[in-house]
């Protein structure tokens, strides 16, 4: 291939980066004159991008000999998969790395916010458990119900966790499926039912504050919201709403509407817990998604197909 014909949109991550440019002569838009695209754009046939970078019909319009993207991440609220299927072009993403790391960290920020480990940290620094005493008493975890929003991979992951603190578990989706939990078709009735909601699904239209203000107030002034989808799923001004109401207990969130940052009304409360998007952010799953990356392009050049295709 020539050295053109792959084009990296922008920086992946060290080990990406590197493979890219030495094993494929990935060229880096983001290190070319302003006018490479209308240049050179007509040769690109491969291209490396991200989540966060994204690929819309515009950049693919520019590209006409494209035929595979390979993005890392996940998440694909940033593709426009649909005009790269249009045009039977590829996209791969890079599923199934970093399932368990997110799973973790779900449960990371669900057992924190249940009970306010942040705030009891904050609480030690400050001298006052010297001072004031012993901290107050928080919500247990274990034995409690479990709502998923989004049963794939990592939603999965999240309720297999459920089981070894003694959950039960049900979730709702597009569809039923073959698993051991219960189905709840509507998101009320299973926020109703869940001690802690968890959403686990992507970002996206099909997706738009699902978790709206009425299903907030079905998880209720003991329920707690942990999203580590996308922050687009959940109404953040709802959740701001309920949580000054104090008609939801609490949320565990790594994801947030307008990250990165979050709004100070969520900053300043002790029953809310914030991680800054951090789900797959570990040495090794980030590693393995940078790996994943390259291997997907390896793929499409060797056999035509990428390894973990979107498939919509
Ligand atoms: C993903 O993989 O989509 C993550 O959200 C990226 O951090």
């Amino acid at each position: 291939m020539a050295a053109s014909s792959l084009l990296q949109l922008a920086p992946i991550g060290p080990l990406a980066d590197r493979l890219l440019r030495d094993n494929l002569g990935a060229v880096r838009l983001w290190e070319e004159e302003a006018d490479w695209l209308a240049r050179h754009g007509a040769g690109v046939e491969l291209l490396a991008t991200s989540v966060r970078r994204g690929c819309d019909a515009a950049m693919m319009a520019a590209l006409p000999q494209l035929r595979a993207i390979s993005s890392w991440g996940v998440g694909y609220d940033t593709l426009d998969v649909e005009a790269a299927h249009a045009r039977g072009i590829q996209v791969a993403n890079t599923p199934d790395v970093l399932d368990d790391c997110v799973a973790d960290l779900a449960w990371g920020l669900l057992i924190a916010a249940a009970r306010r480990i942040s705030a009891s940290d904050r609480y030690v620094r400050a001298g006052e458990w010297r001072d004031l005493g012993g901290f107050p008493l928080t919500t247990k975890v274990s034995g409690k119900r479990l709502g998923i929003l989004g049963l794939g991979r990592i939603g999965t992951a999240i309720a297999r966790r459920g089981q070894g603190f003694d959950m039960q578990v049900r979730y709702n989706g597009r569809s039923p499926k073959d698993v051991p939990y219960g189905f709840e078709a509507s998101l009320v009735a299973l926020a109703e039912w869940s001690d802690f909601l968890v959403v686990a699904c992507g970002g996206g239209p099909e997706t738009r504050h699902l978790v709206s203000a009425e299903v907030l107030a079905a998880l209720g002034p003991r329920g707690i919201l942990v999203n580590i989808g996308r922050g687009s799923v959940v109404d953040q001004a709802a959740l701001i709403a309920a949580l000054e109401a104090g008609t939801l207990g609490g949320a565990g969130l790594d994801v947030l509407q307008g990250e990165p940052g979050a709004p100070t009304a969520l900053c300043h409360r002790d029953n809310v817990v914030i991680s800054p998007h951090v789900g797959s952010a570990t040495i090794e799953t980030r590693e393995a998604m940078e790996q994943l990356v390259v291997d997907n392009l390896h793929a499409f050049l060797r056999e035509g197909r990428v390894l973990t295709p979107i498939l919509r």
